[in-house]
């Protein structure tokens, strides 16, 4: 060997060892990897609140994989407990639970033994090992009805939900151990329409709310396109320059004639609404909000397969005032029956597809 050659060889083999090559490749969709790929493929479609997306995956081999959460991407202010973020990340898990037995396995999760997001830190966090099991069980549920969903905040066109459908969300939610009450009392919904605007206005006079709104607010095609998470203002079914000044020039909405006309412009916003729901049931501890998340995701594709629309109003239910003025309304005199979830649901147009971070950017 001539030594020019020799010393060529020398130093790629010396690079070889040295470079970590298999750390470079480990996010590529190596065959290894491509079952979990398949997988997050379709669990990467999964709702949260805010479009926040606070899932990571590693992957350990082909049958194995470590979930985590980012700290960095975890409302802390309006999610005190963490409660709303576990319960997306059990929809993440019900995603991947979905797609999974379409393949031939069954999804085994042993969740790690932390009650409350710890967001103290920058680094993800581990959340759940999980392991893919071969199984004969039949899938019940589409997964392409994952990629399907979307949130309509629309006006919707006044159509009742038939009886039957309403039977079988009720079923879903008490598979679960929940309760999914519907109403189509038009006065009723009228008022929760009309305390949601009602509660979302004054909650906007709150600083750390909305400084923590502004991270996940997307008032530019641009940053919606770049980013690809948050509230896009073409999903939030408004102009791009009013949710601008509503978040970022607040102190210009403060006169109450200008209130009457943001609260009339939220209500009008609601219009032909003809069925609302809400849910109860155990929503205490992470095993509670897991579950209901699960819940949550199976009734949600239901839905989807049905093609109806849902659009979740967290508002009321994490205001306490306004939690308790709905709960008078509606006749429950205590919290026992831990109310924990209020939607208005039905038909309307086609909404704006809302953006999300590809398979790369979640696995670590
Ligand atoms: C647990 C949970 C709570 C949510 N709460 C609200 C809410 O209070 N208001 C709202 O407009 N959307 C809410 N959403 C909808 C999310 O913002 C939405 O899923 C996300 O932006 C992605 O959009 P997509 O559902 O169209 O894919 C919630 C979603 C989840 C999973």
């Amino acid at each position: 060997m001539k030594r020019k050659e020799f010393i060529l060889n020398a130093c790629t083999v010396a690079a070889a060892t040295l470079f970590p090559f298999n750390n470079l490749f480990a996010k590529k969709n190596s065959n290894e990897n491509a079952l979990w790929y398949e997988l997050l493929e379709y669990a990467r479609w999964c709702p949260s609140p805010h479009n926040v997306q606070p899932w990571k995956v590693k992957i350990i081999s082909k049958t194995a994989a470590h979930l985590y959460y980012d700290p960095a991407r975890v409302p802390v202010v309006v999610d005190t407990q963490s409660a709303f973020t576990i319960m997306g990340m059990g929809m993440f898990l019900e995603c991947l639970r979905i797609a999974a037995l379409a393949k031939g396995y069954e999804l085994d999760v042993i969740q790690q033994q932390e009650p409350r997001l710890d967001c103290s830190g920058t680094q993800p966090r581990l959340f759940a090992a999980m392991s893919l099991l071969p199984t004969d069980k039949k899938a019940t549920m589409a997964p392409q009805l994952i990629k399907d969903r979307r949130t309509s905040r629309a006006q919707y066109d006044g159509r009742l939900i038939p009886a039957a459908a309403i039977g079988r969300f009720k079923a879903i939610a008490s598979t679960f151990g929940y309760n999914f009450v519907h109403t189509a009392d038009q006065g009723l919904i009228n008022y929760i329409i009309d305390l949601n605007s009602q509660t979302e206005l004054e909650r906007s006079d709150d600083k750390p709310t909305m400084d923590e709104m502004k991270k996940w607010i997307r008032t530019s095609d641009k940053e919606a396109a770049e980013k690809k998470d948050g509230l896009w203002y073409r999903c939030l079914a408004t102009k791009a320059k009013v949710l601008h000044n509503f978040i970022y020039h607040h102190e210009r909405f403060r006169h109450t004639w200008k209130q009457k006309i943001v609260k009339s412009m939220l209500n009008k916003g609601m219009k032909g609404t003809a069925n609302m729901a809400w849910m109860t049931g155990a929503f205490n501890k992470r095993a509670d909000w897991l579950q209901a998340g699960a819940m949550l995701q199976q009734l949600w594709l239901q839905m989807t397969k049905e093609n109806i629309y849902m659009h979740p109003l967290g508002t009321v239910i994490t205001t306490v005032g306004a939690k308790e003025k709905f709960m008078k309304k509606t006749g429950y005199d205590n919290d026992d029956e831990k109310l924990w979830f209020q939607v208005r649901l039905g038909y309307s147009e086609e909404p704006q597809r809302s953006y999300r971070l590809s398979v790369e950017d979640i696995v670590i």
